[in-house]
């Protein structure tokens, strides 16, 4: 070991502080090493890299000035420490002390675009990679390999910033990590999708899918269209049962929504580039185009006028004319105009334009939707929607940029390399990977995030589909690659949140988080990796992170699951979690149980009479998540219950 003259040794330090420092036990290190997602090769050494005032960020290409930026900045709020970024052409200076970001002079192969090396050790930091990206990526990395209050966004007064030693080789098994978010049908301010992002680069996810238009909402600022967010962005104010919302009374003003100016989605790219995080545009057509319909009566085959919808608009598909008119030349000219606007506003490669849930059933009884059908020779309804998605596929083409589109266009003659996103599994995914088609897997029975994630009593009201209950284990266990075939026919994943029940930032983040974590991981991670207690035990350390961001998350992994195994009177019950590791406390006498009552160990069996069981969890000593009260059976059959009247108050 090397000794600094002018500073005792990081490891003695180190000590001194595990040993002295009250507010510093000697488990204070070792738990804030928990990365996620898990690199692909990582060995942790014992000793340590303290963070000083003046630790210089050194890079050696002006390529990696805002990366240097954003990290200094990352580490300078908490510390207060200034950590000078320096410039330096040769290489020598870049081994002095400090931390230094390198972009490989020869580029290492197993790296690619996004990989890097980091290494942590008691004199230096070193990120080397091929790319920014890479560089980036090994950024967050490091951040991780701090304490916990490194995501503080104040100041914090800590006597030591320690860095865990390590050596650590990483690069992602898919380059499409994404979410999906869904501010049609509720919209979700700039400053909520920043704060999303921070969290996704966190955790090395790159892909920002915004569904910006759909029935309820039209969320983008189009120039040439004014309409379409004068109308388009606004419905009557509803709360309550999503599906039963009223429409609009006779006067009433639509006063609830809102959309993104272009400057705001300028805004939005930006943040988002700095954190090598690219957002995906999506304008659905030729379905779920009610907002654009609202704003432009005569682009549907009916030509009724209509409002953009607060809640549900199909109970089943082409119950409603919410759907763009293809045999009117108009249709064309405004989608032509807000295609011109969307590529010309995104610099990513990839623009989507939606394509699911579509029914054909007013196209068939359009004047102009026939009278296309005879001219272009479209035998039968199902050659209209592929024509439709050959036109405007080649509206996205003539500005330089590929469409993507749900797994309904897979059979639409798309051209080559044109990639689908596949929600229903098996469906068109074999298909496409027949073609050779680029495949993106939002698979809904493990990655749609509106979905509830627990045991539905306890959770906020979500979407529980019968038998879709999309656990954190769930996301987890679930691999994107389609059985049969290999990584390579993926491009890789996404976790879409549809929000028709998720009215506000803090349920959007409840609903991401940390699902999001699994769905991170399995997109990073070598699949050789996959190991669910050591996923548990690394995201549970991510939690603190996320409170220290005042970002929600759901407790729902470490609740009470209550499930019944045998028959008759071999009936037990069965409790469970997820998480390896929590304590469940029980009482079958309607009181409220905590750490004192009784702890499960093995089935029980329900004594007579009792017709509930109340569970809690613990959690390393500390309740967690919410009390489940599990009814078994009504013990008053012959009493229906009376309504609750309504409470007097005597003040
Ligand atoms: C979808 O769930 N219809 C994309
Ligand atoms: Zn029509």
């Amino acid at each position: 070991m090397k000794f600094n003259r002018r500073q005792i040794h990081p490891v003695i330090i180190l000590m001194m502080f595990l040993v002295f420092e009250p507010f510093a036990p000697a488990t204070e290190i070792k738990p804030t090493v928990a990365l996620l997602p898990r690199p692909v090769e990582t060995t942790f050494t014992s000793d340590c890299f303290l963070l000083q005032e003046n630790t210089p960020i050194r890079i050696n290409s002006p390529q990696l000035q805002s990366v240097a930026t954003g990290l200094q900045t990352m580490l300078s709020v908490p510390s207060g420490y200034p950590l000078p970024v320096k410039q330096s052409s040769s290489p020598v200076s870049l081994t002095k002390t400090g931390i230094s970001l390198e972009l490989l002079d020869t580029p290492d192969p197993k790296l690619g675009d996004e990989g890097y090396r980091l290494d942590v050790t008691p004199d230096r930091i070193r990120i080397r990679a091929n790319q920014p990206a890479g560089i980036f990526h090994g950024t967050q990395t490091l951040q991780q390999l701090l304490p916990d209050e490194i995501e503080s966004r104040e100041r914090i007064s800590r006597t030591q910033w320690p860095v865990a030693g390590a050596r650590i080789v990483d690069y992602p098994r898919f380059a499409w990590r994404g979410l999906l978010l869904d501010v049609a049908r509720h919209f979700f301010s700039k400053e909520d999708v920043m704060d999303l992002i921070d969290q996704m680069a966190r955790r090395k996810l790159n892909i920002l899918h915004l569904h910006l238009t759909d029935d309820q909402g039209w969320r983008i600022e189009i120039k040439s269209h004014p309409e379409l967010t004068a109308v388009g962005a606004w419905r009557v104010p509803r709360v309550g049962v999503w599906r039963r919302y009223s429409p609009r009374q006779p006067g009433e003003k639509a006063t609830e929504g809102g959309y993104y100016t272009q400057d705001d989605i300028c805004e939005i790219i930006a943040y988002a580039q700095a954190r090598f995080v690219t957002i995906l545009p999506e304008i659905e057509m030729p379905g779920h185009a009610l907002a654009m319909i609202a704003a432009n009566p005569d682009l549907s085959c009916l030509g009724l006028p209509y409002d953009v919808a607060s809640g549900r608009v199909n109970r089943r598909q082409g119950e409603r004319d919410n759907v763009l008119c293809i045999g009117n030349p108009r249709t064309y000219e405004v989608v032509a105009d807000v295609i011109a606007e969307v590529a010309e506003l995104f610099p990513g490669k990839y623009l989507h334009l939606g394509a699911d849930e579509t029914s054909p059933r007013f196209w068939l009884q359009c004047d102009k939707c026939q009278a296309l059908a005879r001219r272009e020779n479209l035998i039968g309804e199902d050659q209209l929607q592929p024509y439709f998605t050959r036109r405007v596929e080649q509206l996205v083409r003539d500005h330089g940029k590929t469409m993507i589109g749900w797994e309904e266009i897979v059979d639409d003659g798309i051209a080559p390399g044109t990639p689908i996103m596949s929600y229903r599994p098996g469906q068109a995914e074999a298909t496409a990977i027949a073609q050779g088609t680029p495949l993106i897997i939002a698979d809904s029975d493990h990655y749609y995030f509106d979905q509830v994630q627990g045991t539905a009593q306890l959770e906020p009201n979500a979407n529980p589909r019968p038998g879709n209950m999309i656990r954190l284990i769930d996301t987890y266990h679930f691999d994107p690659v389609p059985a049969g075939a290999d990584d390579a026919a993926i491009l890789g994943g996404e976790g879409c949140l549809w929000t028709e029940k998720v009215r506000t930032v803090r349920k959007m983040q409840y609903m991401f988080w940390p699902r999001a974590l699994a769905l991170a991981e399995r997109l990073w991670t070598p699949q050789s990796h996959f190991d669910w207690p050591d996923f548990t035990r690394r995201m549970i350390r991510q939690l603190p992170r996320l409170d220290l961001r005042n970002i929600n998350h759901a407790p729902s992994a470490f609740e009470p699951i209550v499930e019944l195994i045998g028959e008759g009177s071999n009936q037990k019950i069965r409790l469970k979690t997820e998480i390896p590791g929590v304590e469940l406390h029980y009482t079958f006498d309607g009181s409220d149980p905590d750490q004192y009552y009784p702890r499960y160990e093995t089935p029980l069996t329900l004594p007579r009479d009792a017709n509930e069981i109340r569970v809690v969890a613990y959690w390393q000593g500390k309740r967690i998540g919410r009390q489940l009260n599990h009814v078994f059976f009504n013990p008053f059959p012959d009493r229906p219950e009376k309504p609750v009247p309504p409470f007097k108050t005597i003040w």
